[in-house]
């Protein structure tokens, strides 16, 4: 079980704060009327000006289309999908008006929204990145509303913003005000951890969920995609690893098709997707279709028959690792991959004699932490030859593994995580958060404020550290969610973990941020997201089940 230190860290938080339990109720029933002068935008862009003028969109006559001066045009399949999308969004569920039909013409209708992408390179057909420009500008008034950004992953994010500008009359007609908005990221890496080892996602969960995230300008899915439980990945070649080492070898994996299929639909919606393949721990799956890849435990003299982390003393593991990592380099197109490297039990090292004579024979001593940094040490350097950067869990660095300088240092302990910020960014290397982000631990309240008033960069460093922090992740852990479930529990409260990694570091207000997240909330449910209530509430379009 992950993260044990984490839940001690938040055993000690629910104690100390049990005196402030009934205050937050109290506070939250001041909630229920709160009003924002934002409207329902989540998360808040950083400019945005209002005016009282406001025009009709008839589903009819409105229409979302390339500048003339757009170097995307047309043949930008990425643009053309988001317009569709987002076309349907506005005039979801609106009465279905025909072209020339009974339209409603006159001054106060808005007829188009112009999308122009302003640089040469619109990047239509690449992946997005950790340097992504991902900045735009939207200017709704009349006769025609525009939306410039510099590539499409700023139009992608301008367009959900002018969707969520859209509000429904008394009379169900869309209406939107003059508004212009000038708007980017606060953190360029702003993901969701989900774990498909423990229990399953079913492809269109994760679809769902991807969905879900553009809605909330989330741009990073990290796919914690094996681990002890299962290994659902089909690797083309070790098919083994599946074929043995997930629930199901046809029904619980992931074909090459499939994982295409994931990252192109994130890739439209700008998000970038990070496979986790986690060794030398959490591998317990691997070793049912890779015998000799974990390392034989013994009790006593003899083989016990259980196994422990992958072997780190034989070359055949890092045969294997070199085979299997340039697979993975090629199959999936973000340049960084994850490899974990996280919670390593030494009890089955310690018990192993040819462990305990390579031990002798290295110089560790009794120092299993030298032996896991020899492991990882050759890892990375077999990583590195693929030309992918890599990811770590904090501990690889804390054990003082010889990392490569553009290395991202993953910090998820909740004890001393302050502290840890700091040397990671002393040390210079970049850094993101999930320490307060573990969305796998839920309790009774609204839990979404605390995940709000996190300050990413509130640790003692210099300005030079604080923009080695690139953002950060909130992680739901699968122990507990499978497809029945995971839903309604990532969101909204995910959502507030968004508007931190997005928005200005001043946007701090509970009262706004309640307003403002109660209606998006109700938005993701109108969009088909059951998306969980924050507190006593209703919503114009309740969830009507699937
Ligand atoms: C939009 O305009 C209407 C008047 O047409 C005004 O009542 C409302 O407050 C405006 N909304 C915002 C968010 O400024």
């Amino acid at each position: 079980m992950r993260c044990s230190l984490q839940f001690i860290a938040l055993l000690l938080s629910f104690y100390s704060s049990q005196g402030l339990q009934f205050n937050n109720i109290e506070e939250e029933t001041e909630f229920v009327n709160a009003n924002s002068k934002y409207g329902s935008l989540w998360p808040l862009p950083q400019k945005v000006n209002f005016s009282d003028v406001s025009f009709k969109l008839s589903s009819a006559s409105f229409r979302i289309v390339d500048a003339k001066e757009s170097s995307a045009g047309a043949s930008c399949g990425l643009l053309q999908n988001a317009y569709r999308r987002y076309f349907d969004y506005i005039f979801e569920g609106s009465k279905k008006q025909w072209p020339g039909k009974s339209r409603r013409t006159g001054a106060s209708e808005l007829g188009e929204l112009q999308v122009w992408i302003t640089s040469t390179d619109s990047e239509c057909d690449a992946y997005p990145s950790v340097s992504t420009d991902e900045s735009y500008e939207l200017n709704v008034d009349q006769p025609v509303a525009v939306l410039k950004a510099p590539k499409v992953w700023g139009a992608l994010h301008g367009l959900e913003t002018f969707s969520q500008l859209v509000f429904k009359d008394e009379f169900g007609s869309r209406n939107i005000n003059a508004t212009t908005v000038s708007d980017f990221p606060r953190f360029a890496h702003r993901g969701i951890l989900l774990d498909t080892s423990r229990h399953f996602l079913p492809i269109k969960v994760i679809l769902a969920n991807l969905e879900t995230m553009a809605m909330n300008k989330f741009n990073v899915f990290h796919w914690h995609i094996v681990d002890d439980p299962s290994f659902p990945y089909i690797s083309k070649t070790f098919p083994q690893l599946s074929q043995k080492g997930a629930y199901h070898p046809y029904t619980h994996v992931y074909t090459p098709a499939d994982v295409k299929m994931i990252i192109e639909f994130a890739r439209l919606r700008g998000i970038r997707v990070i496979p986790e393949f986690d060794t030398p721990g959490h591998t317990l799956s691997w070793g049912r279709g890779q015998p000799d890849l974990l390392t034989p435990c013994y009790s006593g003299s003899s083989p016990s028959g259980t196994f422990g982390p992958v072997n780190p003393i034989v070359n055949t593991t890092y045969d294997f690792m070199t085979q299997f990592f340039k697979e993975i380099s090629s199959v999936f197109p973000d340049t960084y991959v994850h490899l974990g490297g996280d919670e390593v039990d030494f009890t089955c090292w310690k018990s192993n004699p040819d462990i305990q004579a390579f031990m002798k024979q290295q110089g560790f001593g009794e120092d299993f932490t030298k032996l896991e940094s020899f492991y990882i040490q050759r890892l990375l350097d077999i990583v590195g030859q693929t030309n992918k950067g890599y990811m770590i869990w904090q501990e690889v660095f804390d054990n003082g593994v010889k990392i490569k300088p553009d290395t991202v240092v993953h910090v998820w302990m909740g004890n001393g995580q302050q502290e840890e910020m700091h040397k990671v960014t002393a040390a210079g290397y970049t850094t993101i958060l999930s320490a307060p982000w573990y969305l796998d631990y839920i309790s009774y309240g609204q839990d979404w404020q605390n995940y709000y008033k996190v300050e990413p960069l509130n640790f003692d460093g210099t300005d030079k550290q604080k923009e080695l922090v690139i953002g950060g992740e909130a992680c739901l852990w699968g122990e507990y969610v499978d497809g029945t479930n995971l839903t309604p529990r990532l969101w909204p409260r995910a959502s507030a973990v968004a508007e931190r990694l997005w928005s200005a570091k001043d946007v701090r207000d509970l009262n706004d941020a309640y307003s403002r997240l109660s209606s998006h909330r109700c938005r993701m449910v109108e969009r088909g997201i059951p998306a969980e209530p924050l507190f006593t509430s209703y919503c114009p379009h309740e969830y009507k089940g699937i």
